[in-house]
């Protein structure tokens, strides 16, 4: 188990990277499947491939500075995917956890899960709701895990519960509506990444996203090393944001 510092300013600097980082940064993680293919392995090799690529990225991440990292690992879509990759995936999330988490928390890093973890297997559920419980006092990165996610999904789940709790109509605006996300707790989404040359949110973070930049990278997920982040997030720095205003 290791400690990762912080890099310092000039670090920062000297990768390119001098100005304001993104606070929030989603990534959805996609070519694992293509990866393998290439390789002529089976599609679970190269998830976990993407689980290497996953743990260098969490840590780049922490080291940047960046507030938040919320991660696509398995989508309310996922379930159809033949049930071998379905259980592998499980099991790469068990064994994720079994071997990072001790690292996770020493580096101060917060688990914050997106998505309804319900219908999973005990296992798999017990070892995130560890994951979380453990570190739920850590004030360093957030690191979101969005799983059993769909971004239509947590709306409607919001709007249930705002009626629920009994609002008028004239209560609810988009402060409320924010409020009854997953993410209601993180800074705004600043920048989503998505490799492997797809250009879609494919039902990730849609709220969210609203005035988030988009960078995609043909570059598959367990290829994506911490220099193509700070690529990336180089890219993001040389966007002009306008949230709907005149700039300049
Ligand atoms: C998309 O690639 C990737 C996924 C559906 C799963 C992502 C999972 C990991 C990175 C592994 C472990 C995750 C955690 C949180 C420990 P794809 O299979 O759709 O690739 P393809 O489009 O090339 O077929």
């Amino acid at each position: 188990m290791r400690i990762y510092e912080r890099y310092t300013r000039e670090q920062i600097e000297g990768f390119g990277l001098a100005g304001e980082l993104p606070k929030h940064i989603g990534i959805i993680m996609d070519g694992n499947g293509r990866w393998a293919k290439k390789r002529f392995m089976p599609r679970p090799v190269g998830h976990r491939a993407g689980m290497e690529s996953l743990h260098e990225i969490v840590r780049e991440a922490h080291c940047l500075g960046i507030e938040a990292l919320t991660v696509y690992a398995f989508s309310t879509e996922n379930w159809q995917r033949p049930v071998q990759e379905v259980n592998a995936l499980f099991s790469l999330l068990t064994e994720y956890f079994a071997k990072e988490i001790d690292e996770l928390d020493a580096n101060g890093m917060r688990i914050i899960l997106l998505g309804d973890i319900e219908p999973f297997p005990d296992k798999v559920r017990e070892c995130l709701k560890d994951a979380v419980e453990r570190t739920k006092n850590n004030s360093g990165l957030r690191f979101c895990i969005a799983i059993n996610y769909g971004a239509r999904a947590e709306i409607v789940r919001a709007v249930r519960n705002i009626v629920k709790a009994g609002a008028a109509p004239e209560q609810i605006d988009e402060e409320l509506v924010s409020r009854n996300l997953y993410t209601k707790d993180l800074p705004e989404l600043d920048l989503v990444v998505r490799t492997a040359g797809e250009q879609r949110l494919s039902n990730f973070l849609l709220w969210q996203a609203a005035y988030a930049e988009f960078v995609f990278t043909e570059v598959l997920w367990p290829d994506y090393t911490p220099e193509e982040l700070r690529k990336s997030i180089k890219i993001f720095m040389k966007r002009t944001r306008r949230f709907g205003r005149v700039v300049g």
